[in-house]
């Protein structure tokens, strides 16, 4: 297993480019499934979950022909369509369950395992309760056995009005999917409205989808026939852009955040303005320099979008941690999503948690230790602390990190980082 060795403390200075979304590229590529004709991406990120996800629709009967440099890659039907999705590609990835309102919609039928992926809320698991109930709406029939989801529906899913008791991105995005191809007008309330799922149905309107936004968070979806081919640039990884704003703000750094559009992370920007840092935007820059002095900041909340996002709370402690005095974070999303907490404090952070919220006294001179990761943006603040940290900080079980974050010690090795992989 690969561990990165962190040497620091460093500054952050340069330019950097962020790579496309995770998070928007991996229910697009489920939608593939809702295809007949091919669908070209033109710029998938080079990330495990992205590979997780091609190998799940290869396993389906999907081919995949990648370009020379594998930014570009034509996902192509064939006759040879398969119904099951195995538990060995399924375990290592929550984003793998949104293929089964594809398959169902397509195909009529699914054998779905259950699906893995990080661990964030505590003792409740990770539900896919909201899904399976609204595809039931839409007439969807299952049962669960051995771990998998054995589903089928008496032809064409059927258009019906639903409204979400709980907003859910994935199941947001799994009942969009649904929807397209069923008979008649699906009406979904209550909806999530991330960014990445607004770039899904940018993507699924530009291939034929009747597909329309009425307010923030319902969705109008009309069955279509069928799609045609369509070629599509993903959106700009927001959690990324974010996750580089706190490492230039962090060690009194001074970046160049190039190819992504700031009206994406505005809330974000706005807090790190109130910590003093400076910002610059423009169509699709960011030039933000780190400030002497951090200032510290209280109830921090996470929220759905365009509220403060979960995947950067980790990142925004470790900021917090150099802030001049106390501070505080709730989190609203995920009950469990504190455990970089523990992996902080081996190197000098004084945070304690009461119920859902982080109290962070702020600072804090990190002194590098040996770490471990929990899941994917826990490892980024992991990174972020050893960069600030003084003498060598060692990160084990990286693959956490691999798994949504594009070459990141390269990108931050370009700027001023001191980090190597060593197997
Ligand atoms: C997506 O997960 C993201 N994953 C997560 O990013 C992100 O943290 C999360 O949305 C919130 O923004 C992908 O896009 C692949 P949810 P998702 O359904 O869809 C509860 C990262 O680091 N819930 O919006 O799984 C759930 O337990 C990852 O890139 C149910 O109760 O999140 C949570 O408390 C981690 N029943 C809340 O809803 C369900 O059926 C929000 O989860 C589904 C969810």
């Amino acid at each position: 297993m690969d561990k990165l060795l962190i040497s620091g403390p460093c500054k952050i200075k340069g330019q950097v480019l962020i790579s496309a979304s995770k998070n928007a590229a991996l229910p697009i590529l489920a939608s593939t499934l809702l295809f007949d004709k091919p669908v070209i991406i033109n710029n998938l990120p080079k990330v495990k979950d992205i590979d997780t996800m091609l190998n799940l629709l290869k396993s389906l009967g999907s081919k995949i022909q990648f370009s020379k440099n594998r930014k570009i890659v034509k996902i192509i039907k064939t006759r040879k369509q398969k119904y099951f999705s195995n538990y060995s590609i399924m375990k290592t990835m929550r984003a793998g369950i949104l293929v089964l309102g594809p398959m169902v919609s397509k195909y009529h039928k699914s054998i779905t395992s259950f699906p893995g992926g990080c661990i964030l809320n505590g003792n409740s698991g990770r539900p896919i309760n909201l899904h399976l109930n609204a595809l039931k709406k839409l007439g969807m029939k299952y049962e669960i056995k051995k771990g998998y989801i054995y589903a089928k529906s008496k032809g064409k899913l059927k258009g019906n009005n639903i409204k979400f008791p709980k907003i859910s991105v994935g199941a947001t995005e799994q009942l969009i999917m649904s929807a397209v191809l069923a008979n008649g007008r699906t009406l979904l309330q209550n909806c999530a409205c991330e960014p990445e799922i607004k770039d899904l149905t940018n993507f699924l309107k530009l291939a034929g989808a009747n597909i329309k936004w009425i307010g923030k968070r319902s969705c109008q979806i009309i069955g279509v026939n069928s799609l045609k081919e369509t070629t599509y640039s993903i959106m700009g990884d927001r959690i990324e852009a974010g996750t580089f704003c706190v490492a230039a703000t962090l060690t009194k750094g001074d970046l160049l955040i190039k190819n992504f559009n700031p009206k994406l992370i505005q809330t974000e920007l706005n807090l790190l303005k109130k910590i003093g840092a400076q910002i610059k935007t423009a169509k699709d820059k960011i030039h933000i320099k780190g400030p002497k002095k951090i200032k510290s900041i209280k109830n921090i909340t996470t929220k759905e979008y365009d509220g403060f996002p979960t995947d950067l709370q980790p990142q925004f402690m470790v900021l917090l941690c150099k802030a001049n005095g106390i501070s505080s974070i709730t989190e609203n999303i995920f009950q469990g999503r504190f455990i970089h907490v523990m992996e902080l404090q081996r190197l000098g952070a004084k945070i304690f948690i009461k119920d859902r919220t982080a109290i962070i006294e702020g600072n804090t001179n990190f002194i590098g230790a040996e770490v471990m990761s929990s899941d994917l943006r826990a490892s980024a603040a992991l990174v972020l602390a050893g960069i600030a940290s003084k003498g060598q900080t060692t990160i084990s079980r990286i693959y956490h990190l691999d798994r949504g974050y594009e070459k990141i010690e390269k990108k931050l090795n370009k700027i001023g980082a001191k980090i190597k992989r060593v197997s």
